[in-house]
């Protein structure tokens, strides 16, 4: 699974696990979903290019290295990846950011399409999807699919917990697309709940269970 990277730093590792507790509220849900969504994209951008520049520090002339590449757009999946986008934009300010509204049909667990706002010029960029449950893989491969429609051409995704249902259908419908984890669990449930999971990201981010 060359494309599936789990970062297992002991941080993203403790973090995780408070969110997974049913005990954490929903503001301590918060400030942990954006956090472990820097660190998450600490890892994803480790191959970003940088170009080395003169400068000068208080001590006398230096030299440094600034990235170079135009700034990362990140696609949050409604409504749960709206819980990544400030962890995701603390690390990249000056980013842009676009949102692709999807739901899962109760019965069928197909993703229905209800809103899509991406920003101009995303061909080139970096795209980072930010979606934290990867259960069936259903809803990301199909914001996948959008994004390519849009011409975007560089796409990682990032999420919190994968179940290996999910993966596997990234896998098989964008084998060029990089997966960034803090787990991957055990299995989907009868309602395509990833087991044992955090429960319903959406809820426990807004409050809404
Ligand atoms: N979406 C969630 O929020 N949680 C899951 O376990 C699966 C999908």
């Amino acid at each position: 699974m060359e494309n599936v990277v789990v970062v297992d730093h002991p941080l993203v590792q403790h973090k995780l696990t408070q969110c997974r507790r049913v005990e954490t509220e929903t503001w301590q849900f918060r400030d942990l979903v954006e956090e472990i969504t820097a660190l998450l994209l600490y890892e994803a951008v480790r191959d970003i290019t940088t170009a080395e520049i003169d400068l000068v520090t208080p001590v006398g002339p230096g030299k440094g290295r600034v990235i170079s590449e135009a700034a990362p757009v990140f696609v949050a999946v409604l409504r749960a990846g709206l819980g990544m986008v400030p962890g995701a934009l603390r690390l990249f300010p000056y980013a842009r950011a676009g949102h692709i509204g999807l739901y899962r049909d109760h019965d069928t667990h197909v993703p229905v399409e209800y809103y899509c706002n991406l920003p101009p010029a995303i061909n080139d960029v970096d795209c980072f999807l930010l979606e934290p449950m990867l259960a069936t893989g259903g809803s990301a491969s199909h914001a996948i699919n959008v994004l390519k429609k849009a011409g975007v051409q560089k796409i990682k995704l990032l999420s919190l917990i994968a179940a290996p249902e999910g993966i596997k259908a990234i896998m098989q419908s964008h084998p060029d697309v990089k997966i960034y984890l803090a787990s991957v669990d055990e299995k989907l449930n009868e309602n395509a709940y990833i087991v044992p999971g955090l429960g319903d990201a959406g809820d426990r981010l807004f409050g809404t269970a």
